[in-house]
């Protein structure tokens, strides 16, 4: 059996330290990969740094990490399409209810994943470079496709498609969410226009968006309400802090009937990274002073607002339309390129927590990694 070992987070607010684990053979439906290249999203540094104000249900010592590329070792039993020595890009989910929590998490050489949230990739295509893709393809795909959600049209590969009739506003399109949203949006068959910092805006038209726009500017909501003029806009996907209440204004001006949420109202980096009632209590009347408003004004006008959670897709048909159909086609063909870009920050598990630094840090347009 190979040996394993994973960069665990031993205790609350606690940094990783790298420790032997075990190795867990794949279930019904599962692949177990040898994780080549791993990266962080802002979720495993909100889960260190909050302590148990997100992801409750998961014990300590945990394994987060849920970007995960490598090689196929070990197939579970009724999985059709992979073979062991695959290279594949997947979405790790140990972190989510119910799930066999260190097995599945990402930060780790073997992870047990789901097939049906596990893509092959072209030989050419380096691990570093795909593995910025899950959690945020995931979350866009949810968002954009979900009934539940903005319930757009599927995507198709290949990247020919008719003169777009519809419109769809990406709000933080340099987010790695909001990157992988206008990709998947375009490849739908819809016009897409975005914000971003100057400095990104040819990176948005590179990936798809047909305008895009400085969501610093003062003039942000009444250029975007000058771009969708006399365009049907069939949803509205707000990816940023803040970003909710100048979507719900455009989705009021322009007809929008959904409109779909990824970040929480109040940024979780104004939080102190140790237990302090007082800053959750603060956090907590900031959030109900935020989100209560935004809902009844939603509701008042007819829009369907709500949260998206980015593992929704995993329980419906999105996960295996994005991971099984569209996205090993799409990267064969090159018609989705991998995005946002990834910023190899070193080599080993022990590299894991200065990568989770550094995007505590912040970063533009970018996804730290780490090779393993
Ligand atoms: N609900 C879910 O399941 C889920 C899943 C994943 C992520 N999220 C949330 O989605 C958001 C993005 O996550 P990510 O991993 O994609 O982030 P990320 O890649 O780390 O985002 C970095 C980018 O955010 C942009 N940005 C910063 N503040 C912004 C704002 N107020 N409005 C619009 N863009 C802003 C910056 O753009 P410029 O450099 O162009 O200024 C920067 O390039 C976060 O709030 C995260 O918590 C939610």
């Amino acid at each position: 059996m190979p040996q394993n070992s994973a960069a665990v987070l031993p205790a609350p607010y606690a940094d990783l330290v790298v420790r032997d684990a075990d190795y867990t053979a794949p279930a019904a439906g599962e692949l177990v990969i040898r994780n080549r290249a791993v990266a962080v999203n802002p979720l495993d540094e909100i889960k260190q740094s909050t302590g148990d104000l997100m992801y409750k249900w998961l014990p300590h010592p945990a394994v987060l990490g849920e970007d995960v590329a490598g090689d196929v070792v070990e197939i579970g039993p009724g999985v059709t399409g992979f073979h062991v020595g695959d290279r594949v890009v997947a979405y790790a989910v140990g972190m989510e209810k119910g799930r066999n929590h260190t097995a599945e998490g990402g930060f780790q050489l073997y992870s047990v994943v789901e097939a049906q949230l596990t893509a092959r990739i072209p030989d050419d295509l380096a691990f570093e470079d795909v593995v910025v893709l899950p959690l945020a393809i995931s979350t866009a795909a949810s968002a954009l496709f979900q009934k539940d959600q903005l319930g757009l049209d599927h995507p198709t590969a290949g990247g020919h498609h008719p003169a777009p009739r519809q419109s769809v506003l990406v709000w933080g399109g340099s987010t790695s969410v909001g990157s992988n949203a206008i990709q998947l949006a375009v490849a739908a068959g819809y016009r897409v226009v975005t914000t971003a910092s100057p400095h990104n805006h040819d990176r948005m038209r590179a990936l798809g968006a047909e305008h895009v726009v400085d969501y610093r500017s003062p003039s942000a909501v009444s250029d975007l309400l000058t771009l969708l003029d006399d365009q049907t806009v069939a949803g509205i996907f707000a990816v940023g802090t803040g970003s909710a209440e100048p979507c719900l204004t455009i989705a009021i001006a322009t007809g929008a009937r959904r409109l779909c949420l990824a970040s929480p109202s109040v940024s979780m980096s104004t939080l102190p990274r140790r237990r302090s009632l007082l800053a959750l209590s603060r956090f907590g009347l900031q959030m109900a002073s935020r989100v209560a408003p935004l809902m009844v004004r939603s509701r008042l006008r007819g829009i369907r607002t709500r949260f998206v959670w980015g593992s929704s897709l995993m329980t419906n048909e999105v996960g295996p339309m994005l991971w099984n159909d569209f996205l090993p086609k799409a990267l064969a063909d090159r018609s989705y390129v991998t995005a946002p870009r990834a910023e190899v920050v070193g080599t080993g598990l022990q590299s894991i927590q200065p990568a989770l630094d550094a995007v505590r840090e912040g970063a533009s347009a970018t996804k730290f990694v780490v090779l393993l």
